[in-house]
């Protein structure tokens, strides 16, 4: 695809989930992505828009090369590791893809006169953070990660905003809560390997393509005893990138920015969505706690309101669920993607 005059926006982590789904939002907000991806757990499938570059995120001459061959104004920062549980079994692991990768990224945009960034952090900054079981999370709630991840993501934070201060880098990081759904043309959408989140298994327990769904304990502090989170579509997400992309900010700014819906849907909640929309009933039952799951993280999204103009337009669980399910069931996609992609790791794993 040819780049012509519009502005080349790096995308690294850009054939996963969340960043192919902000890739094809940047392209059709006049933006020209360069994914560059190790496609370690991305897919090759998963880039459509604008150009793609094989890469590893800990290397600091492959990212200087993306950045000069394109012309590279901005950056919007995915590329690391992202399963909880592993984190806890392998922190080294994630500090160094995470962390150490995020090191390489900065100093390699500094070098080469790059100087927005948008980059991906996650709720999990906030782990259970001393507040009560419903309140929602304003940025400013106390940070205490429950998890290797949540401590990699929160550090990157800190090292962001230190360079905003020290080089006039000005940067964006979006804290997500909980991403689902996907694109409504059922091309691009959630692939996981091993999956663990929840719409997509019970979308798979629904649809015979799973083990029934275990429901990870009913006996929280919430209204139905389940856990409540914050779903927001992954759509609704790839544009608060963009928005953050264009926010009006002064050089050497650093923000922080909730992306989330404010609203709260119960593990049972979601349970009754899938089956409405897959015509037929989850079939689950109620398993113990999952370690280091909190009662409840729902977002206060003014601040991204405020500062980014952004709100959701497509996030109610009806919609989220709908999207998930269509991309689930094409065959050429959804689960046949992560079908191969679980061969592949079968034969390369060593
Ligand atoms: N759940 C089940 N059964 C399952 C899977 C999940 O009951 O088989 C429950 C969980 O206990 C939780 C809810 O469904 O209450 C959502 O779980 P997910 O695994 O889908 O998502 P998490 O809230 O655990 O994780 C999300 C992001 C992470 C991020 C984390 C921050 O996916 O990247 O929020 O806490 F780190």
């Amino acid at each position: 695809m040819d780049r012509g005059s519009k502005p080349a926006v790096l995308v690294t982590g850009g054939a996963g989930y969340i960043g192919a789904h902000t890739a094809k939002a940047l392209h059709e907000q006049g933006y020209f992505p360069v994914v560059y991806d190790s496609l370690s757990s991305g897919f090759r499938e998963a880039v459509g828009w604008g150009a793609f570059v094989h890469g590893d995120i800990r290397d600091a001459g492959a990212l200087a090369e993306a950045i000069d061959a394109h012309g590279v104004k901005a950056v919007i920062h995915f590329a690391g590791l992202i399963e909880v549980g592993r984190s806890v079994v392998k922190p080294d692991l994630f500090w160094e893809h995470n962390v150490a990768g995020t090191t390489t990224l900065l100093s390699t945009m500094r070098e080469r006169g790059v100087n927005r960034l948008v980059f991906s952090s996650s709720a999990a900054v906030y782990g259970q953070g001393g507040r009560g079981p419903l309140e929602s999370i304003p940025e400013d709630a106390p940070k205490a990660p429950a998890s290797p991840y949540g401590d990699t993501k929160l550090a990157c934070e800190w090292m962001i905003e230190a360079q905003c201060r020290a080089y006039g880098l000005t940067a964006v990081a979006l804290r997500y809560f909980n991403a689902a759904g996907a694109d409504p043309s059922g091309l691009i959408g959630e692939a996981h390997e091993p999956e663990t989140h929840l719409i997509p298994l019970a979308i798979a327990a629904a649809l015979g393509d799973g083990k029934p769904l275990t429901v990870f304990g009913d006996d929280f502090d919430t209204p139905d005893g389940t856990c409540l989170r914050d779903y927001i579509h992954v759509c609704d997400l790839a544009t608060a990138h963009v928005a953050a992309l264009r926010a009006d900010l002064p050089a050497g700014a650093f923000e922080a920015v909730n992306v989330g819906t404010g609203q709260g849907a119960s593990v049972f909640e979601v349970v009754e969505a899938v089956g409405r929309a897959a015509g037929r009933p989850v079939p689950h039952s109620i398993g113990a706690r999952r370690a280091g799951d909190p009662p409840s993280l729902v977002a206060d999204p003014a601040r991204a309101r405020a500062l980014l103009n952004w709100t959701p337009v497509c996030s109610s669980l009806e919609q989220i669920v709908v999207d998930a399910l269509r991309w689930e069931r094409n065959p050429a996609y959804g689960a046949g993607v992560r079908g191969r992609r679980a061969v592949e790791i079968e034969n390369t794993t060593v």
